[in-house]
């Protein structure tokens, strides 16, 4: 066992459960081990416990595992379960931690970062729930990582990573699993497959695509061998260490090959694709895209449908700037609707409390109680369930759903890559202003209220501050600004955009010129094009 003096160490971004960076700052000496030793000294119970490990099979992914098995070994870890290959996503990982009664997951991604030795690379931990661990943890890790001086490690480590099965390496036990099977039995409890199997089997047609990330096994293993859909309803399969040059961020910007086909093409009943490390998804039907946040309440709606759900669900959850939808059905359903910041862990609490059974973000990740991560192929199996069940295909369970609810026109704009302290500029600038926006009138529209969303967890009372400013205008419209937390180059700006529309009005329309006096308020409100200099916009949804 060696100790190894630390020679650079850049630190993460307190409260964040993990860490991404540059491939190139991961692979810089001992950056990695330096990190993976703040998380074994942060959770002691790993001394002599046991520890999940595996990843989205980006660059540098089972060099990683080598390595972190030999610290895991070095740091007296009891038991380490990999997935074969070293690929397990993040749902995958969540499942086995809670069905092996894991202390707790490591998993080697970067979510819908591009990958390759040009991308990015990441750490997540997660804890003994399944669930990215706590706040309180975060910031153990990083007071650890500014005080890091050493890390315990057992040295070239070179153990093959295909061989399923129990082995014995220096003391600690290693159990290599099939990435896939665990996680596809949890599905196959929560979903009635022979429904599905039955959708399947009609000419019903389907396209997954996995974006040469890691859901293309699962969608093997779940879509074509357990449900009989044709193996070549499964495109872009295979995980690759770039993923192919592919961009695996489910948006008609990045998942091109799916929005084509199902806008220009010959499209399908049904396309899907995920994130890379397998935890968000978006579904397409026919000319039909489905926003995230119009998913969230549509299965909502729906959740009784599903064998696992059919006596209801407790209540549900979305993120700040994820739109009002869900709320609608949440009053229908007489059941609670938790507004909370961006970030999967403000869910665990409430799932773990037995608050809440579905949760979801704007950005393409839904989940239920069924573990503590969002869910790619749960919510695509949620839909394929649905339409088995209802045999209407998605443009009519769209259309169904917005004539009883109304719609909510959706949009969110990026500036990605923008200098940090431009994006902190314009931030403040809004800060100060807010107390003079409410009644405002920009045109037709007046604000009702702007503020800087403060969250107050239910269960363990804690507050998170500064977690985006939303501004509300009379009529239910919103716009939500906010920093990312995620990026790893500059700064990026959100600023979503949200304005409902009762049921008797047009449901139909273009939804950026439905937005554009929220979006022209927005322009005036944060004076972002002057400060910027050049357009950044992008719109994502
Ligand atoms: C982004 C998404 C957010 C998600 C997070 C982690 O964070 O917006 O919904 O929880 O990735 O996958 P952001 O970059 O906006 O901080
Ligand atoms: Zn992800």
């Amino acid at each position: 066992m060696d100790m190894i003096q630390t020679t650079y160490f850049d630190d993460q971004k307190p409260g964040t459960s993990g860490l991404r960076k540059k491939t190139k700052v991961f692979t810089k000496k001992n950056y990695l081990e330096n990190y993976v030793q703040c998380l074994f000294n942060s959770i002691p119970e790993l001394i002599g416990g046991t520890l999940v490990l595996g990843g989205d099979g980006r660059y540098f992914n089972k060099e990683a595992i080598q390595k972190i098995v030999g610290m895991a070994s070095a740091n007296g870890v009891s038991k380490v379960i990999l997935g074969c290959d070293g690929l397990l996503s993040t749902p995958a990982v969540s499942c086995i931690i809670r069905k092996y009664k894991a202390d707790a997951g490591i998993i080697l991604s970067a979510s819908h970062n591009p990958g390759g030795i040009e991308g990015d690379f990441g750490i997540k931990l997660n804890g003994s729930n399944g669930g990215p661990v706590s706040e309180q943890i975060t910031n153990k890790i990083y007071e650890q990582t500014k005080l890091i001086k050493n890390y315990k490690i057992v040295q070239d480590v070179h153990i093959n990573l295909n061989i399923l099965g129990l082995f014995d390496f220096m003391g600690m036990t290693i159990e290599i699993i099939d990435s896939v099977n665990d996680y596809a039995n949890l599905m196959n409890s929560i979903f009635d497959f022979n429904a599905i199997k039955s959708l399947f089997s009609t000419e019903f047609t389907f396209c997954f695509d996995g974006m040469n990330a890691v859901t293309g096994p699962y969608a093997n293993e779940i879509f074509v061998n357990r449900l009989g859909a044709p193996a070549t309803s499964i495109i872009n399969s295979t995980p690759k260490e770039d993923f192919g040059g592919l961009h695996p961020d489910p948006n008609h910007r990045n998942a091109r090959e799916i929005f084509s086909m199902m806008f220009d093409g010959d499209n399908v009943d049904f396309a899907a694709c995920s994130d890379g490390d397998g935890d968000r998804s978006i579904v397409l039907g026919k000319k039909t895209f489905v926003s995230p946040s119009d998913s969230l309440a549509l299965l909502t709606a729906n959740a009784t449908l599903i064998k696992k759900y059919k006596d209801g669900i407790l209540g549900v959850a979305r993120s700040v700037p994820t739109s009002k939808a869900v709320d609608l059905v949440a009053k229908k359903l007489n059941i609670k609707c938790y507004e909370t910041p961006t970030g999967w862990k403000f869910f665990g609490n409430l799932i773990d409390n037995q608050l809440i059974t579905f949760c979801g973000e704007e950005s393409a990740g839904a989940g239920s109680s069924h573990i503590r991560e969002k869910d790619g192929i749960w919510a695509v199996l949620m839909w394929l369930n649905i339409i088995a069940v209802t045999k209407l295909n998605i443009p009519q369970l769209i259309n169904k759903h917005w004539k009883e609810f109304g719609r909510h026109y959706y949009s969110r704009h990026d500036y990605e890559e923008i200098e940090e302290s431009k994006a902190i500029y314009i931030f403040r600038a809004i800060e100060e202003k807010l107390s003079t926006l409410r009644g405002f009138v920009f045109g037709d529209e007046t604000v009702s209220s702007a503020e800087i969303f403060t969250y107050k967890d239910p269960v363990d009372k804690s507050i998170s501050e500064n977690q985006g400013i939303v501004i509300e205008l009379e009529g239910s419209s919103r716009i939500v600004i906010r920093l990312s937390g995620t990026g790893t180059a500059g700064a990026t700006l959100r600023i979503y955009f949200e304005k409902y529309v009762t049921p008797e009005e047009n449901l139909y329309q273009d939804t950026q010129m439905v937005l554009s006096n929220l979006i022209n308020i927005a322009n005036e409100i944060t004076q972002i094009k002057d400060v910027l200099g050049k357009d950044f916009r992008k719109v994502i949804s």
